[in-house]
């Protein structure tokens, strides 16, 4: 334990110790006798210190030029780049996932970083004609000003970087909790930030739980907004908490996404889609293919190749090159992956692979699942309908085209869905009539893109999306400015002109 560093807050410009006195752990999931290293154990004073402290930097970070803000952000994804490996590494550590995907991850805050920097010379409004002579009018962004950010585990630097770019581009102010399985990658981005330049109390991070630290951020009534991603329970939660105030509130949820892979599909394509969209972050995305929808008549063929490719997927610590699929990040989401195995069993899902924790040598002192596939699964079954957040998947039978949408469309949640078929009439089809908030052609539901709209329909959001420029509407208000130049009275609506 000697060796282990103790990480702090970072509130208006300096690293300061918890009001609390208390530390908690990070574990290694792939290793538990690894810790990580401590964190502080916040609670309600150390976030109100940060969003005083975020709420007295608004004023002056509100006024600097987008275009200075963003060459700051430009900064902060050049020097990620630089620390991309190390960052990677210490993700790796402390999420499981395996190390290349970990590298996607920093990447993906380098792409947002570099959007935004680039957004610092746009944030378009826009200018339009006055019904009036003589007067000119345009709309304008604003910023909104403490923003309060609350972060998941399962993108550790990425899912952060989608709320906090566009939010400082904006010009707003951040508190960013994140999650407590992964502090440090939210940590090591921060520490960047502020040696890239961010002023004192711009940016603050306050670690803990959700109780001691993100329930007084999302009831704060200076915090203009809160931008959640996490389950839709703890989602219903945060919007209930920012309503009775009408403060903003931006929810990205749950899945459960499903592939439609019709009776035409390039099956060994589909094989290998479906293989990365279900067990790729050990299935822990709430984009993750947890549904295939597959066609009777390739049924077989599929479902064959998938297990068969499923059993050889290897297993173990995501920082072995030769790794497939890391451990669930702690022991309770292991043991819900677990007891919904059962259920599918019970409910009389076909299991075809997988179903059990890994044991032995390293698998002991990690939370290790078996890749797992389901067959025989029907709509009824709780594994078809609720999220599983683990590396478990099902197949389903489909008879047509249309049986395969509405089959796609059972389901409370709309995050992302994906179809293949070598048919242009029904991949369009299937674009046009399957409801979710992304959608793939002949590509698994995971790998969306930092420049378009992220998130769903449905129980997985709240109307709101973000990366891309959806992510500047989240932290900024529209202006709608008028000017009349005409030196008089002028009444719209009311004066006739013609
Ligand atoms: C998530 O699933 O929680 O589209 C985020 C993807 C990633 C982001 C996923 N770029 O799969």
């Amino acid at each position: 334990m000697a060796d282990v560093i103790e990480y702090k807050n970072y509130i208006n410009g300096r690293w300061v110790k918890s009001k609390s006195g208390e530390v908690f752990e990070n574990r290694n999931p792939a290793n538990t006798d690894e810790v990580v290293g401590v964190f502080q154990k916040s609670n309600a004073t150390d976030v109100n210190e940060a969003i005083a402290a975020a709420r007295e930097a608004f004023k002056k970070w509100r006024l600097v030029p987008a275009p200075r803000r963003g060459e700051i952000l430009y900064r902060i994804a050049e020097r990620l780049v630089k620390e991309k490996e190390r960052c990677a590494r210490d993700m790796t550590r402390e999420m499981g996932k395996v190390i290349k995907e970990t590298r996607g991850d920093v990447q993906e805050a380098i792409d947002l970083g570099y959007h935004m920097a680039s957004e610092g010379r746009r944030l378009l409004g826009y200018t339009t004609p006055s019904e009036l002579p003589n007067k000119f009018q345009m709309c304008v962004r604003q910023p909104k000003g403490v923003v309060g950010l609350i972060t998941p585990w399962n993108f550790p630097m990425a899912i952060p970087s989608w709320k906090m770019m566009p939010a400082l581009v904006c010009g707003n102010t951040v508190v960013i909790k994140p999650a407590t399985d992964t502090p440090l990658s939210v940590y090591n981005y921060v520490k960047i930030i502020e040696e890239e330049g961010i002023p004192p109390g711009v940016v603050n991070i306050v670690t803990g739980s959700g109780r001691n630290v993100g329930e007084p951020l999302m009831r704060d009534k200076d915090v203009a907004v809160i931008s959640f991603t996490g389950s839709t329970e703890i989602g219903r939660f945060v919007s209930e908490a920012c309503a009775t105030d009408f403060r903003g509130c931006h929810l990205e949820m749950g899945g459960k996404n499903c592939i439609l892979i019709l009776e035409d599909a390039d099956i060994d394509l589909a094989v290998e889609g479906a293989l990365w969209g279900a067990f790729g972050t050990t299935g822990q995305r709430c984009t993750a293919s947890s549904r295939m929808i597959v066609h009777k008549d390739v049924i077989k063929d599929f479902t064959d190749k998938l297990v068969s490719r499923a059993r050889a997927l290897k297993v173990g610590n995501g920082l072995d090159e030769s790794v497939d699929m890391g451990p669930a990040i702690n022991e309770g989401q292991m043991d819900t992956v677990l007891e919904y195995i059962e259920i599918g069993k019970k409910e009389g899902a076909k299991l075809l692979c997988g179903g059990e924790r890994l044991t032995g040598g390293e698998f002991d002192r990690g939370f290790f699942t078996m890749p797992t596939v389901f067959g025989e699964v029907s709509p009824d079954m709780t594994i078809f309908r609720e999220e599983i957040f683990g590396s478990v998947t099902s197949v389903t039978v489909c008879n047509s085209l249309e049986e395969g949408i509405e089959l796609a469309n059972n389901t409370a949640y709309g995050l992302s869905a994906s179809v293949y078929t070598q048919d242009v009439n029904k991949a369009f089809q299937a674009m046009r009539d399957i409801y979710t908030g992304i959608f793939y052609v002949n590509a698994p539901t995971i790998g969306a893109e930092v420049h378009l709209p992220f998130g769903g329909v449905k129980n997985t959001g709240n109307g709101h999306r973000e990366a891309g420029i959806a992510g500047i509407e989240v932290f900024s208000e529209w202006k709608s400015i008028y000017i009349d130049h005409s030196g008089r009275i002028q009444k719209a609506q009311i004066d006739d002109i013609t």
